[in-house]
């Protein structure tokens, strides 16, 4: 029986209710994180709290708690929900009002639930073992808020459907100029020439958590180049590697775009130390 949270309390999921007139439900109006943890271990814990409060600000509303008393909540989940491999979905939207207006609702409390989720073992550093994605490529429709970690994913969901209509895993997206934004549920890193690119952060792209920890890890490894910069259509076809980055697939290889191999078509030794680097150092966040 997986228990949840919901308005200050815990409980049963199947006793968790949230009311239609909830503006999560009928606006999208709200904002929500994912955390990865295994065997009750989180990575990332506070970066991600911290990247809640500042998409709440960004939306006109504040963080319902503070930071430390969502951290409980959060181990609380862990443990009453077994500590295996574990996501944590937080969700606090603007709440629900008794009548249906797209002005902010006055004196009305926000809606946060929580609730924890199965996910796949820790993704491991091993060529053998590991999914290489094969994705498409699709002009970025979505609006541009994107740095924004709101709960209107439906542009997301319209691009993530996209790739699995084309029996693809992902979609690459690309602005109107050509330039790549980011992937409908994750971040992208191109590498060319040893160089490790990705693109910079604005609002055009979800500022993510797994991005940020590879990002600190590479640049104190210093072994190789990395660039934060734009990167257009042209330099991602001819890609000697290109990877995905999530908070459920940390650092997940690419092998096909729009059907043509990436690179030679394999799993690239790039990624073998960065998902190595990943793996070593991911508790430390
Ligand atoms: N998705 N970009 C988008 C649009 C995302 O939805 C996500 C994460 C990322 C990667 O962010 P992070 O490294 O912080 O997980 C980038 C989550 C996991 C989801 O919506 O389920």
């Amino acid at each position: 029986m997986t228990i949840v949270f919901l308005n200050g309390e815990f409980m049963p999921m199947a006793d968790a209710k949230i009311s239609p007139m909830d503006r999560g439900f009928l606006f999208g109006d709200g904002i929500y994180e994912v955390i990865p943890s295994y065997a009750g271990r989180c990575i990332g814990l506070l970066p991600h709290l911290q990247r809640m409060k500042l998409g709440l600000q960004a939306i006109g509303m504040p963080l319902p708690m503070d930071i430390n008393a969502l951290k409980t909540i959060v181990e609380r989940l862990i443990r009453d929900n077994g500590k295996g491999n574990l996501g944590i979905y937080i969700h606090v939207s603007r709440g629900a009002d008794i009548k249906r207006s797209h002005a902010y609702p006055v004196n009305v409390a926000q809606t946060v639930f929580a609730f924890t989720f199965e996910i796949p073992p820790e993704p491991v550093a091993d060529k053998s073992l590991v999914k290489g994605y094969k994705v498409i490529s699709a002009q970025d429709l979505r609006w541009k808020r994107c740095q924004v970690k709101s709960t209107s994913l439906l542009g997301n969901v319209l691009h993530f459907q996209q790739g699995q209509d084309a029996g693809c895993h992902e979609t690459l997206l690309f602005n109107q100029e050509g330039y790549l934004t980011e992937a409908s549920a994750c971040n992208v890193f191109v590498i060319k020439n040893n160089c490790i690119l990705t693109p910079p952060l604005d609002h055009q792209l979800l500022p993510g958590i797994t991005r940020h920890l590879l990002l600190d890890m590479l640049k104190q490894d210093n072994k190789l180049h990395i660039a934060e910069r734009a990167i257009h259509i042209d330099e991602v076809r001819c890609a000697d590697e290109i990877w995905l980055t999530s908070s459920s697939k940390e650092v997940a290889p690419v092998i096909e775009l729009d059907g043509k191999p990436v690179g030679d078509g394999k799993v690239g030794d790039i990624w073998l130390a960065a998902q190595r680097l990943f793996s070593q150092q991911k508790y430390q966040y």
